[in-house]
C-alpha cells in the first residue's frame, strides 16, 4: 500500500506510541483488504460504549489510551452508551453499572470524543455528505450513511474505528470504492408498508434472504428517513447488509448498474410470516421504541398516540441526547412521561442491562431489535406495529 510522507511518519512513532500502534493496525488492515492508499476520513463513529459490551478490559483499554493523551483528528461520535447519562437513577439502572459506564465516558472526552451516545449520529450533528468518506461502527448507522446518504463507510470495528479517529485515515477499500457499490441483487416488493414496523419485517426478511449482498429495491413507492433507517436497520442484522439502493429514493440508486441482476419477489405473505416470526405473542413487560435511535418526527407521534392515556405497563422511547432535548421544548417529553412512559437518551433496549431491571418480554417496532433482544438481553419479543403496541399498553 502507498503511504504518503505523513503517514510514514505514523508509521515510525513520529507522532507518539499510540497513534504508531493505532496506525500499525489500519496499515494491516488495508493490507488483509489490498487496499492502495489511506485516505482521509470526515468523521468517525466508534462503537463499543457501553459497558455492558465491553466489561473490564474494555473500559481499562480506553482508560490508557486517554492517559497516554491520545487525541483524535475528527469530529468523533459514540455509538449507545449502556444508560441514559443523566437520568440513569431515576430509571433504575444499576449504580455499580453506572459507575463503569461513566469511567468509558470521561475516558473518551479526554480523548476529544463527542460524548454524545447514538446510533443516529446523522440526526445528532454528525451528518456526512454525498461520497464523503467517513469511518463509522455501528451497523444500522452504516447502512444509513451509505445508503440513504451515499457517503461512503465500510462496517468498522471499536478498535479500527477509534484509530480512523486518531489517525484521521481509514484503508481505501471495499465500500469506499464505486465498483464495490454496485447491486448484486434485486428485490422486487409487492406489498404495502405502512408502518415502519412494515421496514422492518421486510428488512429483516430481506437480509436473511440476501446475506452480505447489496440489495437494489424496486416497488417500494414512498418511504420517509424514519422508514430507510428502519429498513437497512433490520437489514445489517439478520443479513449483514451495509449497502442497499431503492429505485427512485436513495441517491446513488439511478447510477449504479442494475443489468442482469438476480431478483427474488416480496409480497404480503412474507411480511405477514416475518411478523408471525418474530412476535412470541405474550403481554409485553414494558415497550420500547427508538431503535434506531427515534427521530423527532418518531417521538412526536408516540407522544400524539399515547396523550391523556394512563399505561399500565412503561413505554420507553429511546433516542439522542440532542433529539431529547427537542422533546423537551416541544413539551413532547411531558406528554409522554404524563400517560407513564419515559424517553431515555443515549441508550437503547439491547446494549443497557434491561434484563437486570426485571423486564423478561418485550414488545419492539423494530426488525433489529426484535432479532437481537433474545440473544443479548434474554428477552421475549413482542414484533409488532406502533398501534397495536401502545394499544396493548393502555
Ligand atoms: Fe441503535 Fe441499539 Fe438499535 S444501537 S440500532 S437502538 S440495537
Amino acid at each position: 500500500m502507498h503511504l504518503n510522507k505523513d503517514e510514514e511518519k505514523m508509521l515510525n512513532g513520529e507522532y507518539g506510541e499510540v497513534t504508531e500502534r493505532l496506525f500499525r493496525l489500519l496499515v494491516r488492515l488495508g493490507d488483509i483488504y489490498k487496499a492502495d492508499k489511506m485516505i482521509p476520513v470526515g468523521s468517525v463513529q466508534v462503537a463499543g460504549v457501553s459497558y455492558k459490551s465491553i466489561g473490564d478490559p474494555g473500559t481499562e483499554f480506553l482508560e490508557d489510551m486517554a492517559s497516554k493523551k491520545a487525541k483524535v483528528k475528527v469530529l468523533t461520535y459514540l455509538n449507545p452508551a449502556g444508560m441514559d447519562l443523566e437520568n440513569w437513577k431515576e430509571l433504575g439502572f444499576p449504580a455499580d453499572f453506572a459507575k463503569n459506564q461513566l469511567r468509558i465516558m470521561n475516558a473518551f472526552k479526554e480523548m476529544g470524543i463527542v460524548v454524545t451516545s447514538t446510533c443516529t449520529p446523522y440526526l445528532a450533528g454528525n451528518l456526512p455528505r454525498f461520497r464523503e468518506h467517513i469511518a463509522w461502527s455501528e451497523s444500522s448507522a452504516v447502512s444509513f450513511s451509505n445508503s440513504v446518504i451515499g457517503a461512503r463507510t465500510n462496517r468498522e470495528g471499536g478498535p479500527s474505528a477509534l484509530a480512523a479517529a486518531i489517525c484521521g485515515k481509514t484503508p481505501n477499500y471495499g465500500l469506499h470504492l464505486w465498483e464495490k457499490r454496485q447491486p448484486t441483487i434485486q428485490i422486487d416488493v409487492n406489498a404495502d408498508l405502512k408502518f415502519n414496523s412494515d421496514f422492518g419485517a421486510l428488512g429483516y426478511y430481506v437480509g436473511k434472504q440476501v446475506k452480505n449482498k447489496i440489495p437494489y429495491f424496486t416497488g417500494i413507492k414512498n418511504a420517509n428517513t424514519d422508514q430507510l433507517k428502519a429498513l437497512g436497520a433490520a437489514m445489517a442484522a439478520s443479513g449483514a447488509v451495509a449497502l442497499y439502493h431503492v429505485e427512485k429514493l436513495t441517491p446513488e440508486a439511478d447510477l449504479v448498474d442494475k443489468k442482469g441482476l438476480e431478483k427474488i419477489a416480496v409480497g404480503k405473505k412474507e411480511i405477514k410470516e416475518t411478523y408471525s416470526k418474530l412476535n412470541e405473542g405474550k403481554k409485553p413487560d414494558i415497550v420500547i421504541f427508538g431503535c434506531p435511535h427515534a427521530s423527532l418526527r418518531e417521538i412526536s407521534q408516540l407522544a400524539e398516540k399515547i396523550k391523556g392515556k394512563k399505561l399500565k405497563k412503561p413505554i420507553w422511547i429511546c433516542t439522542s441526547r440532542m433529539m431529547k432535548e427537542a422533546s423537551n421544548r416541544m413539551g413532547f417529553t411531558e406528554i409522554i412521561e404524563k400517560a407513564g412512559g419515559n424517553i431515555v437518551g443515549d441508550t437503547c433496549m439491547v446494549v443497557s442491562p434491561i434484563e437486570k431491571m426485571g423486564y423478561k418480554t418485550t414488545g419492539v417496532n423494530s426488525g433489529k431489535a426484535a432479532n437481537y433482544l433474545p440473544g443479548f438481553c434474554k428477552q421475549q419479543v413482542v414484533f409488532a406495529n406502533i398501534d397495536d403496541l401502545v394499544e396493548g399498553q393502555s
